[in-house]
Order: C-alpha cells, then structure tokens, then sequence
C-alpha cells in the first residue's frame, strides 16, 4: 500500500496504525448530529497545516453558512489563503434552476478534476455524497459511477472523505462496498450519560482497533479517547 496520510485527528491516527493511505477514499457515516462535518473538515484543516490543500464539497450549505456552523478554527483564513477550497453545489437562492438537481455524479467529476488539477488539492471532502447518490433509482450505474469518482481521485493522487448520512427509509449500506475504509460516528445513551463515539468499521491494507471508542468535540476539533463508551457510565 501506499504512503499513509496522517488524518491528524487527535488520537485517530494511533487506531488507523498510522493514518489513512495517500489517494484512497473513504466513507465517514452517521446520523444527524453525529459530528460528521466537524470531522471532515478538520481533516482538511489538518491538512492545510502541512501543505496539504483541501477541497471541501458541500451539496447542504452555502459557503458562509459552513464557516459559521466551524467555530473551531479561523476557516476564513485559510480560505483566503487557498489552502483550502470551498464549493456549495447548493443553488443560489436567486438562482434558476430547471432540473431537480444541478449536478450529478458526472458533474461532480469533472468539477472535481478541474479543481484537483488547477489548485493542487491533495484531500477532498464530500459533505454529502448521499444528496447525488438519491438522483439514481437504479443501483447499478450509481455503482459504476461511484467506482469510477473514486478511481479518477486515487489516479490524481487525493485522499478522500464522502460523507454518507444514516437514513433510515433508505439505506445506504452498499456505498461501504465501493470504498477502502469505513469510520462510523455516532450517539450512544448510557445509563447515565450520553456520549458520542468513532469506530472504525472496514480499513482496507492494515490492521486498526474495532472497539467503538468515545471522542469528544472541543474547541480546537475533534478528540479520540481510549474510552469505550459503554463502559464509561
Ligand atoms: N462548539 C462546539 N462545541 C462542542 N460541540 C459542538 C460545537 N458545535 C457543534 N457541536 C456539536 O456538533 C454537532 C454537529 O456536528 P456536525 O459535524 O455538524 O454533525 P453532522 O455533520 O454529523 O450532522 C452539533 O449537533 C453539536 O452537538
Ligand atoms: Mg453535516
């Protein structure tokens, strides 16, 4: 396997034995609340802060909506700096649009290209890649694309989160297929306490730890404790 790729989430890499792999992709799923964009973006804050550029990909919110949802790091700055690149695909609220949906899979590949190659971005974020994933009432050209996303990123070299959201009425399980690693975050109620949790589901070429383990979201990011929240209360 490749070089690893340090998420530089506190105590994560130490579970990944080491961090991610260089140009994989990954999948980062979980419910509501769960902390999913928090993470994603300190992967790429992390990033920023060793030369890593970043682009971060939102079909949900506007580009100033985002920063202010962040409050953990000066998001502004390195935006400004163009370490790392935002992109709403969220239409404008002045803006027409004729179809349901104004990208699709194919249009986020090309979008992602023209970005990768133009401002030599080494880690990409989808927030979510569930909002394309529903344009397709067939599974099998949804797969092939999905495949086909994921190849063009490993062969530009990007190391890679999608986001996937727990839906209930349709889930999204076959997506953990197409990727080389799987993290879930989520909430677990305890006796007493409510506490929220990483574990690391699938990590293709390496061996990690499989126990859910209890993090913490403070004020710089996202902390990964040795705690098993089951045993915490
Ligand atoms: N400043 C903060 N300090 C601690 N926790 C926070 C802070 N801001 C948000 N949160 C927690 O993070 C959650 C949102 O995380 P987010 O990454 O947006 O979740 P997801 O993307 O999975 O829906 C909030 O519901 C809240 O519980
Ligand atoms: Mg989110």
């Amino acid at each position: 396997m490749s070089e690893r790729v340090r998420s530089g989430i506190s105590g994560l890499d130490e579970i990944l034995d080491g961090g991610f792999f260089a140009g994989q992709t990954y999948g980062v799923t979980g419910g509501p609340g769960s902390g999913k964009s928090i993470f994603s973006m300190e992967f790429l804050v992390k990033g920023a802060q060793i030369g890593e550029k970043g682009l971060y990909i939102s079909s949900e919110v506007s580009v100033d909506k985002l920063i202010k949802q962040m409050p953990f790091w000066d998001l502004k700055e390195y935006i400004d700096k163009g370490d790392i690149v935002p992109f709403s695909t969220r239409p404008q609220p002045d803006e027409i649009v004729v179809e349901s949906e104004k990208f699709d899979l194919g249009g986020l590949i090309y979008l992602v290209k023209h970005y990768v190659k133009n401002k030599g971005i080494k880690r990409v974020v989808f927030d979510s890649i569930t909002a394309f994933v529903q344009q397709y009432e067939n599974k099998k050209p949804l797969r092939r694309e999905l495949n086909n996303l994921i190849g063009i990123l490993e062969s530009l070299g990007c190391t890679t989160i999608l986001i996937f959201e727990n839906q209930v009425f349709e889930p999204t399980d076959f997506m953990e297929f197409v990727v080389d690693g799987v993290l879930e975050l989520g909430i677990i109620e305890t006796r007493e306490d409510v506490v929220r949790y990483i574990q690391v589901k699938k990590m293709r070429g390496t061996s990690h730890d499989m126990n859910k383990r209890a993090i913490e979201i403070q004020e710089n990011g996202i902390i990964v404790t040795n705690l098993k929240p089951f045993l915490s209360g």
